[in-house]
């Protein structure tokens, strides 16, 4: 497979873990994929793609990244740490969500100095135009869509998928990932469809699944597109999770940060990862799982903290 470039941001290949108290629950054998532990600004998903972003950014001359999300997006915390690491200005249009309060990743974007904008969410259909607006501050500025989620952005989870590969040595599986934006979901399964291995299974944590699918296989298209790669894919969106819709803490992904917290340690974050493990849970007690199953850990925990209320 032939990678675009990157630029080092954090520390991969990140750890691929057995969890055995949580396995003995479910009666399954679980690992974790921990990109939650991709090292820079409290890492997560992004921190991956934002290494062949950014590697983009720079060799295009770039003074400055402007980008957009949710006021609690991790994509815009850690696009503002990555930005300061590589000595640009970085702009970000956030939109009021769930938690609009100073905490969590807005008060990580505050101490990375980004230039934040703040807009109503009925506003978001207005993201394009509002960074084109934020850019004009800048000399050169690099544009980033909501997420990370472009062609480029999932090329690096053709790599995640390329590494954790290398790690399995040949064992099979399930590997279950938030679908969001989708290059996470769109990435891997680009990998899996040049590499071969276990099956991607995404779960949709806010859309309904004939919303989420062909985003993601739009993704995948033009990912294996940018790796110069034509071939069969296939894309499993798993539903049935997305509780209140995205922001809102369900049920099941509450009780899901519980039991990963009191079984193994590990984090979780309310409006990602607890969605979907909580799939791989309920799929695991429904025998539904082709063993081991693998949850790819994107991180999101710097939101826990505005969660509160609700957590307790
Ligand atoms: C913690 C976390 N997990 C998963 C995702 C979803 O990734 P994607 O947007 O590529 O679908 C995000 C995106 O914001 C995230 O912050």
């Amino acid at each position: 497979m032939r990678l675009p470039p990157r630029v080092p941001l954090g520390t991969f290949p990140t750890p691929l873990e057995p969890l055995p108290r949580l396995s003995r629950e479910l009666g399954i054998e679980v690992l974790v994929k921990r990109d939650d532990l991709t090292g820079l600004a409290l890492g997560g998903n992004k921190v991956r793609k934002l290494e062949m972003l950014l590697a983009d950014a720079v060799a295009g001359g770039a003074d400055a990244v402007v980008t957009c999300g949710s006021v609690q997006s991790n994509h815009c915390r850690c696009t503002a740490a990555a930005a300061r690491k590589l000595g640009l200005e970085c702009g970000l249009v956030l939109f009021d969500g769930r938690h609009n309060e100073e905490n969590g990743n807005l008060l990580l974007d505050h101490l990375f100095g980004a230039t934040v904008e703040r807009h109503p969410a009925a506003a978001k259909p207005r993201a394009e135009a509002l960074m084109t607006e934020l850019g004009r501050r800048y000399r050169r500025p690099y544009r980033i869509p909501f997420g990370g989620s472009n062609a480029l952005g999932a090329a690096a989870y053709a790599w995640g998928y390329q590494e954790l590969l290398e790690q399995l040595g040949g064992r099979r599986g399930t590997v279950f990932c938030v679908t969001s934006s989708g290059a996470t979901h769109a990435g891997l399964v680009a990998g899996q469809a040049i590499l071969g291995g276990p099956q991607v299974v995404g779960v949709s944590i806010a859309d309904r699944v004939v919303d989420a699918r062909p985003r993601v296989a739009r993704l995948v298209v033009e990912t294996l597109r940018l790796l110069g790669e034509e071939r069969p894919y296939r894309v499993t969106v798993l539903g049935g999770q997305q509780g209140g819709g995205y922001g809102i803490p369900s049920k099941a992904g509450l009780a899901a940060i519980r039991l990963l917290a009191r079984t193994e340690g590990i984090l979780l974050d309310p409006v990602y990862t607890a969605k979907a493990m909580a799939a791989l849970i309920e799929r695991a007690r429904g025998g539904q799982v082709a063993e081991p199953a693998i949850f790819l850990h994107s991180g999101g925990v710097p939101a826990l903290f505005s969660y509160a209320a609700e957590l307790l």
